[in-house]
């Protein structure tokens, strides 16, 4: 994982490390609103609280990510590299920026950078013959326990 703080965790660091794999600013835009429902679990030597969100929804595929980067609600904690991939003069920034309050704009574009993400490395030749087993998982459930059951809330330990 790329450092969240200090060396490392400017704009310029990150985007290269994405182009260096094949994404553009755009597609790194996207794929960091992931952090939508995302807690930090080992930076509390960066100020972060064990289990803070990085917005004030986490387990939530919402976009409050987007607009809380710029406008943190209390109890957000932010990564400085997502601050520095905000800044709006800035090539991820500009992108980033478009996101803010548009669910159906980044789910499109999180969905096709994710699957950029997930085949990363596999030779092409090989994804040819992926085949697609959604039709093999279990359906959605609508049991209320498991549905409000909080996407990261496993238990933490150092082992991990
Ligand atoms: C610029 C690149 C990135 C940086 C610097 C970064 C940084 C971080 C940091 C510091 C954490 C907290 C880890 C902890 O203390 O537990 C985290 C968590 C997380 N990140 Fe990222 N991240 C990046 C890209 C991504 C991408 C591309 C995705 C997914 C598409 C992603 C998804 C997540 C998720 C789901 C968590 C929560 C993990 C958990 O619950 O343990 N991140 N990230």
């Amino acid at each position: 994982m790329p450092p969240g703080f200090g060396p490392g965790s400017d704009h310029d660091s990150l985007l290269q490390l994405f182009i260096d794999k094949g994404f553009s600013a755009a597609e790194l835009a996207a794929l960091i609103g992931a952090h939508t429902t995302s807690t930090a679990f080992k930076q509390a030597a960066h100020g972060v609280p064990v289990n803070a969100g990085q917005d004030s929804t986490p387990g939530k595929w919402d976009i409050n990510y987007y607009a809380e980067t710029y406008n943190p609600p209390a109890g957000v904690s932010r990564f400085d590299s997502d601050i520095n991939l905000a800044q709006k003069n800035t090539t991820v920034g500009k992108q980033f920026a478009g996101f803010v309050g548009q669910q159906n704009k980044w789910g499109s574009a999180f969905a096709a950078a994710m699957a950029k993400l997930s085949v990363l490395g596999i030779p092409t030749s090989a994804q040819k013959d992926f085949a697609d087993c959604t039709g093999f998982l279990p359906a959605g459930t609508a049991v209320k326990m498991i549905r409000s059951a909080p996407l990261a809330g496993r238990v933490y330990s150092e082992s991990e």
